[in-house]
Order: structure tokens, then C-alpha cells, then sequence
């Protein structure tokens, strides 16, 4: 598991303090490209979504990330081809749920409401009621009921864990961050560099 604490000392120190001290000036280029490899019922990653990656949408720093969302996570696919999601069935139907909702809504604003709110659920231990969260963001369930039940979910989820199994390095646990292609975990420094890199040739510095 990641620690917590890393996380968010990563994310305040590379993310939200130089979101602070830059002002974005050239936001269509040279986005970061952030993609979090995850699985919808690790606790570690529901708290990453709902606490940390809505910070970076709910500022402007969205404008300055490329934000994608794989929900695979650890699932291991069985001899016999089923999936094996590490905290069960429930975790296997939620992937392919969040997996149709980037489908359905692939603008990240759209797309990052359900998924937060099904992650918020499961932080309250009440991820079963997750269709609640189409009433309350206001999204429709049709297109995601059909996409679940059309196979075009099996599909988005068969293509999400080809991509997880072939990142290099493989990821060691979840919530998975990469960052420009580098996994912040292993690459702090390239993290900071990148990031640093990024805000010299998108941002000027204020004051
Ligand atoms: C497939 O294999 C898994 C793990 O060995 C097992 O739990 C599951 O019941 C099997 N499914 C079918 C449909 O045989
Ligand atoms: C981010 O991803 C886009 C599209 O995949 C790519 O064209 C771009 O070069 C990437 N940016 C960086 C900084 O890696």
C-alpha cells in the first residue's frame, strides 16, 4: 500500500504550492499528464480520488493536467479467463462501471463526478448504494446500464488491464500515479523536474 501521508505530501508540495506561486499563462500546451492506475474498492485509492485528485480539478491546476483514471488496479484474470478483484465481485462490477463512465462522459469533469461519488460511498462503507449517485450528480444510468450489459464494459476493462499489466516498471501496489510516464513513486526526482520543466515553459512566475 502507499503511504497516505506520502501522497498528500507530494501532491501539496510538487501540486499545490507551485499551483500557488505560478499563474498558468500557455494552459493548451505542455499539460502534465497525470493517469492513476487504481481499483474502485481500495480504500487508499477511494481516499486519493475523493481527497487529493479533486483538489487538482476543483483549482486551476485542472487546466494544466491531463487527467486519466484506469480502474484495474491488482485484479489478477483467472486461468478460466473471470476476473479476481482483490476485494471482490463488488469491485469487479465498480471497474466496469467507472471504466463505462470514462467511455460515456469522457470529458474528466463528467466522468470525475460519478467516480468521486462512488469512491466517497465507499469511504462511508456504502459503496452498495452506488447507484444513488446518478441522482445526485444528475448523470443518467441508461448509457452506463447499457454499456455494463453490452459487453462494450467487458471490452474498456480487457483493454485497462492489458495497459496495467504492460507498464514498465509494473506497478507494485495501488493507487499507481504516473507522471509524464514516470511512476512517482520510484521517480521523485523526475517528478519534481518534469513538473518543474512543465511550469517553466507553461507558467511565468507572479510577483
Ligand atoms: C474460474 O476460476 C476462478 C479461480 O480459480 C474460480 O473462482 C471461478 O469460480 C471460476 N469460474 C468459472 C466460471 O469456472
Ligand atoms: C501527454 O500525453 C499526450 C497525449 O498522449 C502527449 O501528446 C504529450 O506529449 C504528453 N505530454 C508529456 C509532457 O509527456
Amino acid at each position: 500500500m502507499a503511504s497516505h501521508n506520502q501522497i498528500t505530501r507530494i501532491i501539496i508540495t510538487f501540486v499545490l504550492i507551485p499551483l500557488l506561486t505560478f499563474q498558468c499563462h500557455v494552459c493548451s500546451q505542455d499539460k502534465v499528464n497525470l493517469s492513476l492506475y487504481y481499483e474502485s474498492l481500495c480504500p487508499y485509492c477511494a481516499d486519493f480520488i475523493v481527497n487529493q485528485l479533486v483538489k487538482v480539478l476543483q483549482t486551476d491546476l485542472g487546466s494544466i493536467v491531463n487527467l486519466r483514471l484506469v480502474p484495474w488496479g491488482n485484479t489478477q484474470i483467472a486461468p478460466n479467463t473471470s476476473w479476481i478483484c482483490q476485494h471482490g465481485t463488488d469491485e469487479c462490477q465498480l471497474n466496469t462501471v467507472e471504466a463505462c463512465a470514462i467511455k460515456v462522459w469522457s470529458n474528466l469533469e463528467t466522468h470525475f463526478k460519478l467516480i468521486s461519488c462512488i469512491e466517497q460511498l465507499h469511504l462511508q462503507n456504502k459503496h452498495s448504494s452506488w447507484q444513488s449517485c446518478f441522482g445526485s450528480t444528475g448523470l443518467s444510468l441508461n448509457p452506463i446500464e447499457n454499456c455494463y450489459n453490452n459487453g462494450l464494459g467487458y471490452q474498456l476493462e480487457t483493454a485497462y488491464a492489458d495497459e496495467t499489466t504492460k507498464l514498465k516498471p509494473p506497478h507494485r501496489f495501488v493507487p499507481w500515479l504516473l507522471v509524464n510516464n514516470q511512476p512517482l513513486q520510484e521517480s521523485l526526482k523526475a517528478f519534481e523536474t518534469t513538473l518543474k520543466e512543465n511550469l517553466e515553459s507553461s507558467f511565468i512566475q507572479v510577483g
